[in-house]
């Protein structure tokens, strides 16, 4: 997951890290410091990289989605076991892919605001990265507290392109 990452927000030190942040040395991590922006639709992806590795994550620019579903990822981008933030049409939302299916749900953890596509998904459960809230990606349910639920979205892919219906 740390390469996808890498590809995807760039070194902590690098070119975009600097172009975000207005150069000078990354700041220090703070414990609730916001999960760095990853849109679907960049517009300069780390061709190079992807190229060298064979693998694309470009967001297919050929597929309609169905109404009210925006293209959010490349259908093999996202490897098997992970999940990521994506901020689409303005709403951050986490996409998994468990046993061969991509699940969308709100990036935000209800306990306190926690990145829930910084998390760590094992099977079909996203461990929030602040304190631990589980949450099945499959329903929104949370484990840890059966009191709360978190969103979930419609995924379908079509084509190439996973699209959620946001
Ligand atoms: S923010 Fe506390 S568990 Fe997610």
């Amino acid at each position: 997951m740390s390469l996808l990452k890498t590809l995807l927000h760039g070194r902590p030190d690098g070119l975009r890290a600097r172009l975000r942040g207005g150069g000078g040395a990354p700041p220090a991590p703070a414990p609730f410091a916001p999960a760095p922006i990853v849109t679907a639709n960049r517009a300069s992806p780390p061709e190079a990289a992807e190229k060298a590795l064979g693998l694309n994550f470009e967001a297919p620019k050929d597929v309609n989605p169905p109404d009210g579903y925006e293209v959010v990822l490349h259908k093999d981008a996202l490897p098997e076991g992970q999940i990521i933030e994506i901020i689409i049409g303005g709403t951050a939302i986490a996409v998994a892919k468990s046993g061969g299916m991509h699940y969308a749900l709100s990036n935000t953890c209800p306990h306190a605001g926690g990145p829930l596509g910084d998390g760590k998904l094992a099977g079909n459960i996203v461990t929030c990265p602040y304190h631990g809230w589980k949450f099945d990606v499959t329903t929104g349910t949370c484990p840890t507290q059966p009191s709360v639920q978190v969103r979930t979205y419609k995924v379908q892919v079509v084509g190439s392109a996973v699209c959620v219906e946001l």
